[in-house]
């Protein structure tokens, strides 16, 4: 099942979503999280963005694979959901990348990010995981971490920058904004 995205101003992509109750069947739920995300060629999707309040994200960066480019090199294993997940450190020299969000169509910013992660989380059988990352590996995990955290990577620009974005972060909101996936806007009359 393809859900929806869930636009910029609804309150779920402001809130600290709550943890998985262990043990709970997110089969299919993590299913369908892969078939929107991939509907809408995203590369890592959060469940807040398709209204659901819960620690949890899925990445798939195996298509990158093909673009020949160095930061997005090793990537074809990285299909992965990640459960009730805990930032353990973030470390490294901050690097710039443009980074955009199915949240927030249209819109790509330069976002500085630490160089290198490691998480604890639990994979889709619940299986406990420390795993440390980095590159755009480690950018896509605190991208999507960050959505459960309440957290967007707009929250990152200066107030100028804020400042010229704002007619556009309206327009998402009233879904005045083209995209080629369905999408849920708060301020749709
Ligand atoms: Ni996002």
């Amino acid at each position: 099942m393809i859900y929806p995205i869930v636009m910029y101003g609804d309150p779920v992509l402001r809130q600290r979503a709550t943890d998985v109750e262990p043990g709970t069947d997110l089969k299919q739920l993590i299913d369908d999280m892969f078939e929107t995300m991939h509907a809408a060629q995203g590369i890592g999707l959060a469940a807040p963005q398709i209204g659901k309040s819960i620690r949890l994200f899925v990445v798939d960066g195996t298509g990158l694979e093909k673009d020949d480019d160095e930061a997005e090199e090793g990537m074809e294993d990285f299909k992965k959901a990640f459960i009730n997940p805990e930032m353990l450190d973030e470390l490294g020299t901050p690097w710039a990348f443009e980074e955009g969000c199915l949240s927030i169509p249209n819109i790509r910013e330069k976002i500085l990010r630490k160089e290198t992660i490691r998480i604890r989380y639990y994979n889709e059988n619940w299986e406990l995981k420390e795993e440390e990352y980095d590159g755009m590996k480690a950018r896509i995990i605190q991208h999507e971490y960050d959505h459960i955290e309440g957290k967007l990577f707009i929250d990152y620009l200066t107030s100028l920058k804020k400042r010229m974005l704002k007619g556009k972060l309206t327009d998402i909101s009233r879904g005045a904004v083209k995209t080629e996936y369905r999408i849920l806007a708060p301020l749709k009359k």
